[in-house]
């Protein structure tokens, strides 16, 4: 059997959501409390075992090839200063094997992936979405290649959202388990308005796929937003090999919106060395201040009123 080794995370998206930040800076740089955003996504390929990263990327994301870049100037003024913590912070992210390829003409999720085909080969791999920032026991991408391991088959990793959301997701029409969490799957639909949603149970953003997906990615017809859709390939997919559904039981992060990229640089503030209790005592003085606010505002002002 093939090991997965290699893993794609494709960059290209313009950030328009969080605009005027992302006008001339790649959103995926975007940090959490320290580390951009897909630093976390490279390290969790590297903690499931993936060797070879390729990154889709697009205009104004060159801040990504220099993120894993050497900086000589940089770690010479730190060994300098003997700043050796901190060296060990900017070398960790130079030590991995990354690849980068730039996607032109953006037409959407399914086009990228399929800048990946000479890369991938003839081998199976992982897709991974810069928006989404998963937390578990075993990293979600491991999860998935544990689950190759047993069927060698393409898997997807899904989580229940609330029914009014599904239009903003892949969604799977669910076909029974073959065992705890791993789905059959009898359709997959992209962005599906919840009265037309076969299930709430959403694709969010790692996907293993086995390499005949190129070829129908290839002559894939645009789909949802009139882009090609991964998620579309998929179910072409699914009607030539088994392809399955893992549900993901860890937590999700979306730094891909404001409020979600809000509240995750508010959770993993409160689990970072160096601000954690500053934070969560700022959080409780402000918890504090919120509620007596709201009490104030609640209390009726006039007799009529009561
Ligand atoms: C993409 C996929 C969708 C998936 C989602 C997960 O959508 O097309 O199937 O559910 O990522 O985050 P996007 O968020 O790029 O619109």
């Amino acid at each position: 059997m093939t090991k997965v080794k290699k893993a794609v995370i494709p960059a290209a998206g313009l950030g328009t959501r969080f605009l005027p930040a992302t006008k001339a800076m790649a959103k995926e740089m975007l940090p959490i409390v320290d580390k951009p955003t897909i630093q976390f996504i490279v390290e969790e390929a590297l903690n499931s075992g993936i060797e070879d990263i390729l990154i889709v990327t697009g205009k104004a994301k060159r801040p990504i090839e220099d993120h894993f870049d050497a900086n000589l100037e940089l770690e010479t003024n730190l060994i300098a200063k003997g700043k050796n913590e901190l060296l060990k912070v900017v070398e960790e992210t130079t030590d991995v094997n990354l690849h980068f390829i730039r996607q032109s003409h953006p037409k959407g999720l399914g086009h990228a992936v399929l800048q990946a085909k000479a890369f991938v080969g003839d081998e199976p791999f992982i897709v991974m979405l810069g928006d989404d920032l998963m937390k578990d026991t075993i990293p979600l991408s491991k999860q998935l290649i544990q689950d190759y391991e047993k069927t060698h088959a393409s898997t997807i990793a899904v989580m229940e959202v609330p029914h009014e959301e599904t239009s903003k997701y892949g969604i799977i029409h669910p076909e029974g388990q073959v065992e705890e969490g791993l789905y059959n799957v009898k359709n997959f639909v992209e962005k599906p308005s919840p009265d037309q949603a076969p299930s709430d149970l959403a694709i969010i953003g790692r996907y293993l796929l086995t390499p005949e997906i190129f070829e129908l990615l290839e002559n894939q017809a645009p789909g949802a937003g009139d882009e090609i859709q991964l998620t579309d390939a998929i179910d072409a997919l699914n009607r030539t090999q088994r392809v399955f559904a893992r549900e993901f039981k860890g937590k999700r992060y979306d730094v891909g919106d404001k409020f979600g990229f809000l509240k995750t640089s508010i959770e993993y503030g409160l689990e970072h060395r160096e601000v954690k209790e500053a934070l969560e005592d700022y959080l409780i003085e402000l918890g504090q201040e919120l509620l007596d606010k709201k009490t104030v505002d609640e209390v009726p002002e006039t007799k009529e009123e009561q």
